[in-house]
């Protein structure tokens, strides 16, 4: 249970930032370069991938903190879960403001 309110405060900290901060779109393009080979250049997704276009970027970077914290999300966590740990917190602001406005 305290693990998850951590988790919690975290995904809000980090939703927060989103919105406060100026994101930096170029950083964010940057570190979409990897997740394009799963998600697609437009985050349509394909296959098993999921598509990420036309979310907005508090719930992007709320899934983004959820695989980072290890969390359990869909079936397919173990694909995705490494990703996002490499991801700083600014990592993971850029990026998902780069996918709310760039893929709608
Ligand atoms: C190796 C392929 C792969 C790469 C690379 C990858 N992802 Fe994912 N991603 C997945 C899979 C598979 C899922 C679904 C996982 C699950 O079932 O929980 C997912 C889920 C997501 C979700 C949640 C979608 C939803 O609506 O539930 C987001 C957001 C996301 N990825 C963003 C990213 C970002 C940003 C990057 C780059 C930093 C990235 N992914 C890199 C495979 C990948």
């Amino acid at each position: 249970m305290k693990k998850l309110i951590v988790i919690a405060a975290g995904v809000l900290v980090a939703a927060g930032a989103v919105q406060v901060q100026a994101a930096d779109l170029e950083a964010g393009k940057a570190k979409y370069q990897v997740c394009m080979s799963c998600h697609g250049p437009e985050g349509k997704g394909q296959a098993i991938f999921p598509g990420i276009a036309g979310q907005d970027a508090d719930y992007i970077a709320g899934k983004l903190n959820q695989y980072r914290a290890g969390e359990q999300v869909g079936p397919n966590t173990a694909l995705m879960a490494p990703h996002a740990a490499a991801l700083s917190d600014d990592d993971i602001a850029n990026v998902s403001a780069y996918i709310a406005s760039e893929f709608k």
